[in-house]
Parts: C-alpha cells; structure tokens; sequence
C-alpha cells in the first residue's frame, strides 16, 4: 500500500482535504494523519481549545457504554461510523471480558477502513465493511454483517459522533428508524450528537473545509434518535456530565458539554 506523510493508505486517498476520521485520530494523539489534517486540527483546537477534551471525553463514553452492555449480556455489536483504530476498539474491550463477542466495524472513510483492515487481519470475531452507515440495506445485507452479527439476538448499536455528520437530506431519523426496527429486545443503543449552539456553528463554518460537513441538532432531534427506547439515567447528557454519572471524574469543561450523550435500552 503506498504512504503519504508516513501513513499508509489506499491508492486514491486525497489526503490534502482533512477528513473527521483524520482529524480525530490527530486529536486523540493517533498518527493515521497527515500535515492537512494536523494543520486544520491546530486551527479548530485554536478556536475551539476544548475539543480535544470532547474528543477524550467521546471515547470514553464508548468504552462505559460497550461495558454497560456487555454487563447486560450483549455479546454482539454494530459499531456505525467507527473511525480510524485507535486505543480502546470495540472488539478490544469486548474481547478482554469476553473474547466470544462478535464486532462489526462500519465506516464510509477509506483510511479509516484499510487500518481497521490491517488491525484486524488476525483477530477472530471482528471485521469492517466499508458503508455509508446511511444505507441500512448495505449494511445489514452485506454477507459479513450476516455472518458476524444474529440479529434475533440482542445487539450492542453504536452511533458514537456519526449523526453529526449526516445531514437532514439523508433522513438520519428515518435511517436510525430502521436500525431500531431490526434490534431484538434487550438491544441497546449508545449515541453521542453536537448539540447546536452558537460555538458549534463556528465549527459548522470550519468544517466546511474538510471532506465531512456537520449538522449540529437540538436537544429534540438528537432525543428523537432513540425513538421509543428506554433512555437510562442520566438520560441524554452533555458527555462529561453522563460519564460523572457513572462514577467516572472527569473535568467538567462546558464546552465539551456541546456533545450530548445517551444510552437506551429495548424492551
Ligand atoms: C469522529 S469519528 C468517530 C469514531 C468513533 N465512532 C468514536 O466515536 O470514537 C466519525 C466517523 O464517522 C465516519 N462517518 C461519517 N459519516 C459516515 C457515514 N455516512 N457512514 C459511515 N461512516 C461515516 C467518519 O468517516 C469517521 O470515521
């Protein structure tokens, strides 16, 4: 595979428009990267000094919420939107607790998809199919999704900072509609979504520069993602207050109050 900037990719890649795999992996202290990526993350962390914070803070709360529900019993998971392999992968928390858990990894971005590829090559029980998470049919349908995943059995569904990026003309309430349909009771959904407010259209603005627009949303449309689950305590969070939550100490930072968290159950 050839490389830019040390970083090995897929032919194709441009790697001179930053993507948000790329330039969270950077701010996560990953090196899946390169300098465009580094250099736009430089400016958002100069205007926006908390979203490395966010961005820790995010992580975190996938870990607690695959521990939540691997605690419940879930031992299979659709992680929509999975990103760049960086410390703390799905399969790797949910296979230090119970190596039989299955993992599949779903993701639109082609950097993101080849290292999950190569991190996978010799692990059981995980795998990545390149999707846009939007259509639900490429996604359930694909024959490694029906291989790794029994949807008669409870599932562990992530959409952990994806809706942000999928605009209103895709219809995510409709797309997440569908994915709730096929979760057998005892499924549980984790979500994490920027909250609209004045900073975040500033990041609205800067992010028009990269590959992946946002679309921040209010309270009431991220709320409606989870449709007619049960939202478990503290119910949908700013991120830092749903991981205080749980007992976790973390700094309280307000502006990283912008991403909003949950975790909901099906009956
Ligand atoms: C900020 S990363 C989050 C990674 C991981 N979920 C986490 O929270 O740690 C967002 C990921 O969503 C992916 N993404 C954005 N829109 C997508 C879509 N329509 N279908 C699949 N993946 C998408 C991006 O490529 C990126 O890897």
């Amino acid at each position: 595979m050839p490389t830019q900037d040390g970083v090995r990719v897929p032919s194709g890649v441009d790697g001179s428009v930053p993507s948000a795999a790329r330039i969270y992996d950077w701010l996560l202290g990953g090196s899946h990267n390169f300098e465009a990526d580094r250099r736009f993350g430089q400016q958002l962390l100069a205007q926006h000094p908390y979203t490395r914070h966010m961005a820790m803070l995010n992580r975190n709360f996938l870990r607690v919420a695959v521990e939540m529900m691997l605690e419940a019993g879930i031992r299979q998971f659709l992680d929509l939107g999975s990103g760049i392999p960086t410390v703390g992968n799905v399969h790797e928390i949910a296979h230090r607790h119970h190596p039989e858990s299955r993992v599949l990894y779903v993701d639109n971005e082609a950097v993101a998809v080849a290292h999950t590829e190569i991190l996978l090559k010799d692990t059981e029980n995980a795998t990545m199919v390149q999707s846009d998470a939007c259509d639900v049919d490429a996604v359930l349908g694909d024959e490694r999704t029906r291989e790794m995943l029994d949807l008669s059995q409870p599932l562990g569904l992530l959409a952990v900072t994806l809706f942000h990026y999928v605009a209103e003309e895709s219809d995510p309430a409709r797309v997440m509609a569908r994915y709730r349909d096929v979760l057998a009771p005892g499924s549980v959904l984790a979500m994490t979504h920027l909250f609209t407010d004045r900073a975040t259209e500033e990041i609205v603005e800067l992010m028009r520069r990269t590959q992946n627009n946002v679309f921040p949303r209010t309270r009431e449309e991220i709320a409606g993602f989870f449709g007619d689950l049960d939202v478990e305590e503290p119910g949908l969070a700013p991120v830092s207050s749903w991981l205080a939550h749980q007992g976790i100490d973390v700094d309280q930072d307000a502006g990283a109050g912008r991403l909003l968290a949950g975790v909901a159950r099906k009956r």
